[in-house]
């Protein structure tokens, strides 16, 4: 199965990526991680895209394009992959088309005031990425890591004049490409409102999988 999961920032993409890829054994492919990922080990692509990131902007199509083509064709992503925040433009999404045939677009739904809630109450585990949120999903023992007891922080864009822009980009940019994959009749909307668990049941009976 390959599908793409849409909406703006703080719908609970990552969150119900993680709980797909492990009972339909997909790699959940995140761009926002992979990003993450090379800020936190200073890699080169890591020092390029800090800035952009911590300022909720897009980092630039060619960079991300060029970035999923090269793991889209790893072994473990041939069979299928859950692509969470990609793409976000209409060049990322004609670039997609001319390299996979997607079975699903999920668009997650959800309206700008609990959008609000999600972003400013999420922690996240650094090492591993896990997400918590301070009143819905929020960890056993408060600022720490259920599995490694480590601190969690708040992500940078996760401040709110980061958040603001993420909205406005998610506006102009972003989406527009829920009607580019509607005309194409690819569109599949989900009511991302409910709890985690009832969001995934709702997700499961759609996708199929048990
Ligand atoms: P990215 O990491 O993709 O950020 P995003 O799209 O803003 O999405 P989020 O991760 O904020 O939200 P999510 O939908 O995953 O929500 P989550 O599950 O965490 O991108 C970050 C940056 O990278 C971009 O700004 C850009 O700079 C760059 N980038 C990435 N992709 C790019 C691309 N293609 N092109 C260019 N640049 C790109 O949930 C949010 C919170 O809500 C959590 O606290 C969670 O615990 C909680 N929660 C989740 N579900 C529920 C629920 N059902 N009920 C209650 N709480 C819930
Ligand atoms: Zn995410």
């Amino acid at each position: 199965m390959k599908m793409v999961f849409l909406g703006p920032p703080g719908a609970g993409k990552g969150t119900m990526a993680v709980r797909v890829a492990e009972d339909a054994g997909l790699p959940h492919i995140s761009t926002g991680d992979i990003f993450r990922y090379n800020i936190k080990n200073q890699t080169d692509l890591g020092k390029r895209v800090k800035s952009i990131l911590d300022g909720g902007d897009l980092v630039p199509d060619e960079l991300t394009i060029e970035l999923v083509q090269d793991r889209l064709q790893q072994e473990d992503a041939q069979k299928g992959f859950i692509l969470d925040g990609f793409p976000r433009t209409i060049p990322q999404a004609d670039a997609l088309a001319t390299m996979q045939t997607l079975d699903w677009v999920i668009n997650f739904e959800l309206s700008d005031e609990e959008v609000l809630r999600r972003l400013t109450g999420r922690r996240v585990h650094p090492g591993s990425g896990r997400t918590y949120h301070i009143v819905s999903t929020p960890p056993k023992v408060e600022g720490k890591d259920d599995v490694t007891g480590e601190p969690l922080v708040q992500r940078e864009d996760d401040k709110e004049e980061a958040i603001k822009n993420r909205l406005r980009v998610y506006r102009d940019q972003t989406q527009p490409l829920i009607d580019y994959y509607r005309s194409r009749d690819m569109l599949t909307n989900l009511d991302a409102s409910s709890s985690p668990a009832a969001v995934y049941e709702l997700l499961k009976e759609l996708l199929g999988i048990s």
